[in-house]
């Protein structure tokens, strides 16, 4: 079975990424894969700098969050906007589990897995602008980051009580995307 890491790129608890990001996974069990919640908060970093680094290697809570990734076949981040760009928190998390791991030399959790690209905000826009700077990232990563999006503007009022996106044409925009998501990490897999 398909596994799909799904990784909202918010610390805070009611956040609306995290919201999204639970109803994309439910999303992605019914498109008939298994999906990992990934919570950034669980694995706090300290912010990245080379001293440390050389000092003690990558920090523990990086591991964890790279050992996460290598065991999924794909990604889903679910991302807000914080100036028209993506958060620190979740860049920081990048920079970490770009870093080599003495462990294992060459080898890289993104290169040659697929991804794919959520965002919500109660802005219109639904921090489609964020999307931007992610795609680029990932892909310069070396991760095959679909083409399918979806941006959840007005996020506030897109949540019904059982969690679930209440307004079904979004919940077919997000499903479309979770669905080719899971299609195309089943034929990479072979
Ligand atoms: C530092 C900062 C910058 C922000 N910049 C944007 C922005 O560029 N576009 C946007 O739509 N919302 C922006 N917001 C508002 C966020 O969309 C809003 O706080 C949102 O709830 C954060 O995501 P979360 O609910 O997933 O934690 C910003 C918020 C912060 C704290």
């Amino acid at each position: 079975m398909i596994r799909v890491l799904v990784l909202p790129g918010s610390t805070r608890t009611d956040a609306f990424s995290k919201r999204l990001a639970r109803a994309a996974a439910k999303l992605v069990e019914q498109a008939g894969a298994q999906a990992t919640f990934a919570d950034l908060r669980d694995h706090a970093m300290p912010l990245y700098d080379g001293d440390l680094e050389a000092a003690e290697g990558v920090p523990e809570a990086a591991l964890r969050l790279r050992k996460a990734m290598q065991s999924h076949d794909a990604l889903l981040v679910v991302s807000p906007e914080y100036n028209a760009s993506i958060p620190a928190v979740l860049k920081n998390a990048i920079d970490w589990l770009s870093r080599p791991y003495a462990a294992e030399p060459g080898v890289s959790p993104f290169k040659n897995k697929v991804a794919a690209l959520l965002s919500s905000s109660p802005g219109a826009l639904g921090g489609l602008r964020g999307l931007v700077h992610l795609r680029q990232i990932l892909q310069n990563l070396g991760m095959l980051v679909i083409s399918e999006q979806f941006a959840l503007g007005n996020a506030g009022g897109a949540f019904a009580p059982d969690g679930s996106l209440a307004d079904g044409k979004q919940a077919a925009g997000v499903a479309a995307v979770v669905q080719r998501l899971v299609q195309v990490a089943g034929r990479l897999a072979g």
